[in-house]
């Protein structure tokens, strides 16, 4: 549909038909996390590393990817030489595919075709393009999408960019300062930049592929935002990712592993279609690493870059403009305004707010992240020491499909913590913690100091918690919940204290009791333990338990606490006699610290609880409305 331009009437509908859709669906939109984004910088110094671009080499290239549309592509080079380039050099690279041989049945189609093809490469080469360089490459045998984009671009340096067009788009002429400035906003200001970011498309964001998914819905003040979507009706892409995804790419082809993920609509694309397109492969290898992509919003169906959908390989009759240019400057706002990244909100596949970078170093900020934690009452604290990386990876895979988001991840200092941090999920290095604290200086070296430093956090942690009025459930990564809350029929309202020992399992309600018992310093008597703990040459099973410690503090204070039997919720794998019928109506399976990763995993596997591929990435994406 060709949206009114710009006349009185039509406008004051559009805006009030926005207002009502907006008012209708504002108790749906992630509003209430989203105002603590801005303290917890994705531009962490961490990612920085080995950040290093210099504008003084940018560079930047538009590909036009064309085959048999000749007013198309003239409408669309027309429109790409009608647009200011700010005095940069800018080159024009057109890919002409092939008409396929085969399918060519009579000598006159093969003239009409090869008059077609001819007609294009006379058009092209009488092309005037005065921003740079201009090359043409006319293929020799129909390619169809899939080459055409993967094959468009190895990026010479971390300095090019470029900016991929099918033929039937139209740019408007505002598109490349906009380009401009927020490639120099998101990648060249260091404090504005993230690994995570693979580029921006400029066309309307129009489509949610998580199935079940949210309503694509912003706010009228979003300008920009970020989504892990790739948008293909004009798509900046940054070279470090792109370089990434190639790489990727022919890892997975060679092993003929399939770019399958269940929960989204494209893999059913990608079963019918198969290599004539690109996208599932790329989405596949996006959700993989937890990238995004920038996204505009400017409202009234405009966008920067629209798709004519005319008749062709996707299309197979014409459909109309997507969207309406953006052309003017007298526009409502300054398109070149750009804002921090810290104060853009990001979108997952289920059009679902992430808040990345959610790293806690201290008390502050953890009384800063909690209320983020979805507005639960309880919160759910996961020890990740002595628990793989994969093992941690499938566990959040299973709280995704569980929709358990009250958690936090407990975790000494290490890449994969802040990876997990750079992906969405709240982390707290208790390396930096320990610190804080002022207890570093507790020195015994070695790994059963891990074990003290957690049981160190973990107390401080559950007094953060008490003074802001929520329950805690202390948890061991080496567990897997079958159900979203695991512990519902445990809960008597009678006691304050829960523990389970095999499962390192501790709850506390945020009681008066409890409150009481924290407030008269009970940290302190963790840490003197701690202290004697830590003189002790080694320590014991029992020794390095938080459960184990918190079981004797509480016998110390009086305090009634009730002992979970975990075989009635749960079950324990690595005995023969645990099978998929076994689990009945368990509300979680776990397992021995001692058990090996392989074990692990072949158990898991074997229960159908292994949810991770052998990138350590979800099987799946589950979107839950909310
Ligand atoms: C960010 O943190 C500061 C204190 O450091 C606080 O005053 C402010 O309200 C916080 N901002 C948001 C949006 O939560
Ligand atoms: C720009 O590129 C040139 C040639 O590759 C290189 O010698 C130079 O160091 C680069 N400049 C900066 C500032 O990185
Ligand atoms: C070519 O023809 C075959 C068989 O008629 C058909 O399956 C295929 O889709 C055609 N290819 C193209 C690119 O039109
Ligand atoms: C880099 O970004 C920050 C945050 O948006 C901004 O305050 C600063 O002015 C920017 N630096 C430059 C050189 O534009
Ligand atoms: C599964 O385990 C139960 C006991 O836990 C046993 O009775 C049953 O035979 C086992 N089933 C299979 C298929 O091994």
């Amino acid at each position: 549909m060709v949206g009114p331009k710009r006349h009185f009437l039509p406008l004051a509908v559009i805006s009030l038909s926005a207002f009502f859709f907006y008012s209708y669906y504002h108790s749906s939109l992630p509003s209430s996390t989203s105002e603590l984004s801005p303290n917890f910088t994705v531009s962490n110094p961490i990612y920085a590393q080995n950040y290093n671009p210099s504008l003084a080499n940018f560079s930047f290239i538009v590909k036009v990817l064309a085959f048999n549309r000749l007013d198309s592509l003239s409408r669309c080079l027309r429109s790409l030489a009608n647009a200011d380039y700010l005095g940069d050099r800018a080159s024009l690279h057109v890919y002409i595919d092939h008409f396929a041989h085969q399918n060519v049945s009579s000598t006159t189609t093969v003239d009409q075709k090869l008059s077609e093809s001819r007609g294009i490469l006379e058009f092209v080469d009488g092309f005037d393009w005065k921003f740079g360089e201009k090359l043409v490459h006319y293929r020799t045998t129909n390619v169809g999408l899939q080459a055409q984009w993967l094959e468009a671009w190895w990026p010479s340096s971390d300095n090019e960019f470029v900016f991929i067009v099918e033929d039937d788009l139209e740019v408007s002429p505002l598109y490349y300062e906009f380009i401009k400035s927020l490639i120099v906003n998101f990648y060249y200001n260091a404090s504005n930049y993230s690994p995570s970011i693979y580029g921006a498309s400029l066309q309307r964001p129009r489509f949610v592929p998580g199935k079940h998914g949210n309503k694509l819905l912003l706010d009228d003040k979003t300008r920009l935002f970020l989504y892990q979507l790739v948008g293909t009706w004009g798509q900046i892409l940054f070279p470090k990712p792109w370089k990434e995804f190639r790489l990727w790419y022919d890892n997975n082809k060679a092993k003929d592993i399939k770019p399958f993920l269940e929960g989204m609509v494209t893999t059913g694309w990608y079963k019918k279609m198969g290599e004539r397109i690109w996208t599932p492969w790329f989405i596949k290898f996006i959700q993989s690493h937890g990238y995004f992509n920038i996204y505009t919003n400017f409202l009234h169906e405009r966008a920067l870059s629209v798709s004519h959908r005319d008749a062709g390989v996707n299309y197979g009759k014409t459909a109309g403009p997507d969207s309406q240019l953006l052309e003017d400057r007298s526009l409502d706002f300054n398109i070149l305004e750009m804002h921090p990244l810290s104060s853009l909100k990001w979108f997952d596949f289920c059009f679902r707010e992430v808040i990345p970078g959610r790293i806690v170093t201290n008390m502050d900020e953890l009384e800063l992240l909690l209320p983020s934690l979805n507005k639960q009452d309880s919160i759910l604290m996961v020890n990740l020491f002595e628990v793989s990386d994969s093992v941690a990876r499938n566990l959040l895979c299973h709280f995704e499909r569980l929709n358990i988001r009250n958690y936090i991840l407990l975790g000494p200092e290490s890449d994969f913590l802040f990876d997990l941090a750079r992906r969405g999920h709240p982390v707290i290095n208790v390396d930096q913690f320990i610190k804080w604290v002022g207890l570093h200086k507790l020195t015994s070296q070695g790994s059963q100091f891990e074990a003290i430093k957690s049981i160190l956090a973990k107390a401080y942690v559950i007094k953060k918690c008490l003074e802001n009025g929520y329950n805690l459930w202390v948890v061991d990564g080496n567990m897997l919940f079958l159900s979203a809350d695991p512990f519902s029929e445990s809960k008597d309202p009678n006691y304050d204290f829960f523990l389970a020992t095999s499962l390192e399992l501790f709850y506390v309600r945020s009681s008066a009791t409890a409150k009481k018992m924290w407030d008269n310093n009970l940290v302190s008597k963790v840490v003197a333990m701690a202290e004697d703990l830590a003189k002790k040459g080694s320590l014991s099973h029992s020794d390095q338990s938080f459960v184990h410690v918190m079981a004797i503090l509480l016998e110390q204070n009086g305090a009634k606490f009730r002992k979970l039997d975990e075989t009635t919720f749960g079950i324990k794998i690595g005995s023969a006699n645990v099978n998929k019928s076994s689990l009945g109506d368990k509300k979680l399976v776990y397992w021995s610290a001692e058990m090996g990763l392989e074990s692990i995993q072949k158990w898991l596997e074997e229960l159908n609880l292994w949810v991770v591929d052998q990138e350590n990435s979800c099987t799946a994406v589950v979107c839950h409305k909310s």
